[in-house]
């Protein structure tokens, strides 16, 4: 099964992603993530990737389907190797409609297609707070926020009591970050409504009620078979 997160920054993407993975037996791939971690590892993606997240631009899409793919024959390697593979749940991809139309093929290769796009909705206004409050830990990637999720002590990671920070594109490229999804991914919604895969959820609830709409809207494609097939 392979399911689409989509939403603004500070829609509330990683901090669904966190809850649904469990319980729909699915893999994370976030590119945001996948990004962050070659920034952290100091490779020569990692290196171009930083400068333009730092200024809020997208990275290329030809650099950012390879590292898609790159995730996706990694499960067709466990899988393989009889590893229990259900699917994905990407979260922040498809940002652009190359992007949406390279994953299609990148799915049907492997005989499966986008199950279901979830777009979590909410107002610019609401996600500029959002992402101002937002403190992530450096260490295990924890989301917090200050008043929505505190932590229990502050400023201190509840899972493994590292520091929390701010991401330096959170304190700098807000604006810049919105512009792009509004004139990029926002678009490339009707793609996928044309297909009658699109569940709009108002992000601005609460997070556990945003959660109940999203299973709500999974509610019927809950059963798949290991090879991401309806079973
Ligand atoms: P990425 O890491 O994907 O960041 P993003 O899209 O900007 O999304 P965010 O992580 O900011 O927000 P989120 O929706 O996950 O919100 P969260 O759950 O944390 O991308 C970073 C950069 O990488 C991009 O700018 C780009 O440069 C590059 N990149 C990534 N993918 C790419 C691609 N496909 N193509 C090209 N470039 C790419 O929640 C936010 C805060 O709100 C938290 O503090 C949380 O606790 C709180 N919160 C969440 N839900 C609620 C709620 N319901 N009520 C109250 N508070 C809430």
């Amino acid at each position: 099964m392979f399911i689409i997160l989509m939403g603004p920054q500070g829609s509330g993407k990683g901090t669904q992603a966190e809850r649904l993975l469990p319980q729909f037996h699915l893999e994370s791939i976030a590119t945001g993530e996948l990004f962050r971690n070659a920034v952290a590892a100091g490779t020569p993606l990692g290196l171009r990737a930083k400068e333009l997240m730092d200024r809020g631009e997208l990275v290329p899409d030809d650099v950012t389907i390879a590292l898609v793919e790159d995730r996706l024959e990694d499960q067709d390697a466990r899988r393989a190797a009889g590893e229990d593979v259900r699917g994905a749940l990407f979260d922040g991809f498809p940002r652009t409609q190359a992007q949406a139309e390279a994953l299609d093929h990148l799915l049907a290769r492997r005989g499966g297609k986008v199950d279901r796009v979830i777009l979590i909705d909410v107002d610019r206004d609401v996600l500029v707070e959002r992402v101002a409050g937002r403190r992530i830990c450096p260490n295990c990637e924890a989301v917090y926020h200050v008043t929505h999720r505190p932590p229990r002590i502050e400023g201190i990671c509840d899972v493994c009591g590292a520091e929390l920070e701010q991401r330096p594109d959170d304190v700098k490229a807000l604006e810049r970050r919105l512009d792009a999804y509004y004139a990029y991914t926002a678009p490339i919604a009707a793609f996928y409504e044309q297909r009658g895969i699109l569940a709009r959820i108002d992000g601005s609830k609460p997070i556990d009620e945003v959660t109940a709409s999203i299973q709500a809207a999974l509610g019927g494609i809950r059963e798949r078979d290991a090879s991401g097939q309806p079973a």
